[in-house]
């Protein structure tokens, strides 16, 4: 199975691109054999214009990889830090290029990020307005990494780190998530009926 981490972060040396890699390299391999990253920190990737409608092929080529990648992946994983209480602007515009189908009946999980106490506001955000288009299936547990710079430093073993173990027990339960909906995915050859949602 693969899986598709997106880093929201668009801060040079993020925390949360840090998480992502701690999950790439160290929690994701126990269940997928492909792991890929879209670092929103790293991408070149504008804001939605109306060219993204019009099919201009300035567009098509830089979304070829991302939609490629999106449709390969049997779940997804969001690393978002908060910021002012939001989940962030690029974040935002991934979900905005991404409601072509590659990301529908796909389980994700949230990982929210906050140097302090912080956190909630994005998985809220995320849960409440990132799925009608995109068709993404959040599952039910999500990840708050809190006080982020002193969790996830001590690789491999991670001892005493609290937040390891949610880690891993949130990943494992994504990846029977991934097994489970396989099944509900529409074949590529048919067309997606209400895309809009309601
Ligand atoms: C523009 C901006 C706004 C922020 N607002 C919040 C916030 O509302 N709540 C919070 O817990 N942390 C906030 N932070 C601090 C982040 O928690 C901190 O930068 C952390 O490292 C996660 O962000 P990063 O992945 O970009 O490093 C903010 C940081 C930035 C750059």
């Amino acid at each position: 199975m693969k899986a598709l981490i997106v880093n929201g972060s668009h801060r040079q040396n993020s925390e949360s691109a840090r998480v992502a890699r701690v999950l790439q390299d160290h929690f994701l391999p126990a269940h997928f054999t492909d792991i890929g990253l879209h670092d929103l920190g790293e991408m070149d990737l504008p804001f939605w214009d109306e060219g993204v409608w019009n099919g201009d092929p300035e567009w098509e080529f830089k979304l070829e990889k991302l939609r490629k990648d999106q449709y390969e992946a049997d779940a997804l994983i969001f690393v978002c830090p908060e910021w002012n209480g939001m989940a962030t602007p690029r974040l935002k515009n991934y979900f905005l290029l991404g409601d072509e189908g590659g990301l529908e009946d796909k389980p994700a999980l949230i990982v929210a990020v906050s140097a302090g106490l912080g956190g909630a506001y994005v998985v809220s955000e995320l849960r409440s307005s990132s799925y009608k288009n995109t068709k993404l299936c959040y599952i039910p547990d999500h990840l708050i990494i809190r006080d982020v710079s002193n969790m996830l430093t001590t690789a491999p073993l991670f001892s005493d780190d609290p937040i390891a173990d949610r880690c891993r027990y949130s990943v494992g339960r994504l990846a029977v998530y991934a097994q489970a909906l396989s099944v509900v995915r529409v074949p590529l050859n048919e067309p997606r009926s209400y895309p809009y949602g309601m």
